[in-house]
């Protein structure tokens, strides 16, 4: 045990309600729940482990071998963790090139992992037991700043932090990226992972990328494995700026930058009435345009974000509250919380501490501050390397605070699912109005997603990667709780799932590749037009399927069973239901069609 005074210590600091996120706000709120007793349990159930950086999603019997790969949420969307039988760190390109040759001559299952492993899908997965995992973790230099081409060349494994720091100090920017700087850019290339943009080539990572160093397996003559260099000219190129990790390892990755630049920023809250049409024209008006969305409480917060002339004055900061570094013990409250609210089927309490929490992010501009330290009022100017992306969780030092990101698996904390699809402009206000009308129907069936900061969505442009974006669309961000016990049903899980067969289903909506349940990427492949160009590439490089999976084919259309039929399947997005079972008869789950999408099949609350 680690003492009274240390106990004491962490109550002053939920108690004083100091804002390190806005669960602060909210625990305070809850706390009347909390029996002493409870409390005490919380304290023996020992959350005060040290923590460091995010662990290592590779951990390994023996050293670097006998190994079980997962995400950084410790689980994967069906609940495995996966095997390999040894792990390589290699840190530059001749060692990649012995390691994929070695793979090929040996005919091994192999997978390229990061030191972060953030997609919640398992693209990471080797075939089989007996496969090899090639981590990105030390092939993290930047290798080349080319001021003049104003071109930025680096290893895959270097993290967007330190790409946007690094072409800052070179007083350059890359543009546009996700919000998140946790993330690798070989992973972000992986999965197609984007900003919010409509403006020029879009918010995506992959268009900026000017030239791209891929290993493949090669014919013994080659020596079994090759270096390929490919350049924008390179009809290549499309396959592998997002390739899922399915065509071999990307060594390094050259991105066109721009000069630093300022930019403004202000949120502007309105009721959410005329969304449909907001959502389609205001991402013309605004160049880092994005919206939240709270359903529930009718309102939606428009981002008006645009470049400024670089003498504006402002040295504004983006730390977004969601990703700081946040006290283990209010995570496990939270957590508690929503355990509890869940099997009482509290949706009240769920809609106020979502209120709460949606006031107090609000209340201090989701994280913004003029000058590093506080908010005093919009617009907030500051440099893009300082708005763009924020992570201030991955490097808290977690000895002594207790303090994690929340979702990190070591503590109590969030656990949740991420639905993600972009929706084509031209039915995106459908698509809204569909949801509208569920709003109408079950209005507190939203304030699950509203805990979770509402829907986020995010400007994305077509694309000439194969797996890219297919048509100018809108990108909606759902989160929202899952149980730790696969059986459990979620409240309100019917509106979850048919705002999923909505989009994905009935407006065609592509998947996120880094984020979503199986039941997304049912049929997925068909809404690629290239999709075969694609597939063409991927047996030229890798005729050997060394870098693809059982799961990896289902996603591709190449192998039945991505989706299964068993006792509470639809619970998981394993299945669309279409037996009770797949549900959860005994706790009163039925498998019903939608409230306005009539072809859904969901998961409906008997008498609901
Ligand atoms: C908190 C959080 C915030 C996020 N925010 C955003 C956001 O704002 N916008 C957005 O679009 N997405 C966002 N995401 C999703 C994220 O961008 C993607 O899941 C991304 O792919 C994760 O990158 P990673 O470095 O962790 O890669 P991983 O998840 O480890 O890998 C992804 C895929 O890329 C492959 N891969 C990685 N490196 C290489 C390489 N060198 N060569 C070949 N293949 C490789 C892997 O094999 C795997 O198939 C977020 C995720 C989290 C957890
Ligand atoms: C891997 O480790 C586990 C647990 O220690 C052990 O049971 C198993 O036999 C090991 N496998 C190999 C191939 O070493
Ligand atoms: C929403 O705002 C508009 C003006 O922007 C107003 O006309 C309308 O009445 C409002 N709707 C609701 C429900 O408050
Ligand atoms: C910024 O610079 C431009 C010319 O470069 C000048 O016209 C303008 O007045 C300056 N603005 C401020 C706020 O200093």
């Amino acid at each position: 045990m680690t003492g009274l005074a240390e106990h004491k210590a962490h109550f002053r600091v939920v108690g004083s309600g100091r804002l390190t996120n806005s669960w602060s706000v909210l625990c305070l709120t809850r706390m009347s729940q909390f029996t002493p007793t409870r409390l005490l349990l919380l304290f023996f159930l020992g959350f005060y482990v040290a923590l460091s950086i995010p662990e290592d999603p590779i951990n390994c019997f023996t050293r670097n071998t006998n190994c079980t790969v997962t995400n950084s949420y410790a689980i994967f969307p069906d609940r495995s963790i996966c095997e390999a039988q040894q792990v390589f760190y290699p840190a530059q390109e001749e060692d990649l090139l012995k390691l994929v040759a070695s793979a090929t001559q040996n005919g091994k299952k192999v997978k390229v992992a990061t030191r972060f492993s953030h997609s919640i899908p398992k693209w990471v997965c080797p075939e089989g037991h007996n496969g090899w995992l090639i981590s990105t973790k030390y092939l993290n230099r930047v290798m080349e700043i080319d001021a003049e081409k104003r071109t930025m060349r680096v290893q895959s494994g270097v993290t967007l932090k330190q790409v946007v720091d690094e072409a800052a100090k070179a007083g350059l920017a890359l543009p546009y990226t996700p919000y998140w700087w946790g993330l690798t850019i070989g992973g972000i290339l992986g999965t197609g992972a984007h900003g919010s943009s409509l403006w020029g080539q879009g918010s995506s990572v992959h268009e900026q990328v000017v030239e791209l160093r891929i290993v493949t397996p090669a014919p013994p003559a080659d020596g079994y494995a090759k270096v390929r260099t490919l350049s924008e000219e390179d009809e290549h190129l499309n396959a592998a700026k997002v390739s899922l990790g399915l065509l071999g390892v990307i060594s390094q990755i050259t991105l066109k930058l721009e000069p630093l630049f300022k930019r403004s920023i202000t949120y502007l809250t309105k009721n959410d009435s005329d969304l449909g049409d907001e959502a389609i024209t205001f991402g013309q008006q605004h160049e880092f345009a994005d919206i939240i969305w709270y359903p529930h409480q009718r309102k939606a917060v428009y981002r008006v974000d645009d470049r400024v002339p670089i003498n504006t004055s402002g040295n504004g900061v983006y730390d977004f509250i969601p990703f700081r570094p946040t006290p283990s013990l209010q995570l496990a409250l939270l957590r508690i919380t929503e355990d509890v609210q869940e099997f009482n089927g509290d949706a009240d309490g769920k809609c106020l501490l979502a209120m709460t929490a949606t006031n107090t992010l609000m209340a201090n501009a989701y994280g913004l501050t003029n000058n590093g330290i506080i908010f005093t009022g919009f617009p907030v100017v500051g440099f893009h390397n300082h708005l763009q992306a924020s992570g201030s969780c991955l490097d808290s030092d977690m000895k002594g605070k207790k303090t994690s990101c929340p979702w990190d698996s070591r503590v109590k904390g969030e656990f949740f699912h991420q639905t993600t699809f972009s929706i084509g402009l031209s039915v995106v206000k459908k698509f809204i109005e569909d949801v509208q009308k569920l709003v109408e129907l079950e209005p507190k069936g939203f304030c699950g997603i509203e805990m979770y900061n509402g829907v986020l969505m995010r400007y994305v442009k077509a694309s000439s990667a194969y797996l890219g974006k297919q048509e100018d669309a809108v990108d909606f961000d759902l989160t929202y709780y899952r149980s730790k016990e696969p059986m459990n049903p979620r409240l309100h899980e019917d509106i979850i799932e048919e705002i999923e067969q909505i989009g994905i289903f009935k407006y065609g909506g592509l998947p996120h590749w880094g984020k979503n349940r199986n039941v997304a990427f049912e049929g997925v492949i068909k809404k690629y037009k290239n999709a075969d160009k694609f597939l063409k590439v991927k047996d030229e490089y890798d005729s050997q399927r060394l870098f693809s999976s059982e799961w990896t084919d289902q996603v591709l259309g190449l192998k039945e069973g991505l989706t299964v039929s068993m006792d509470g399947c639809a619970l998981e997005g394993l299945c669309i239901c279409s037996h009770d079972s797949h549900c959860a008869p005994s706790k009163g789950y039925f498998c019903r069609p939608g409230k306005v999408y009539k072809e859904a099949k969901i998961c409906t609350r008997s008498g609901s």
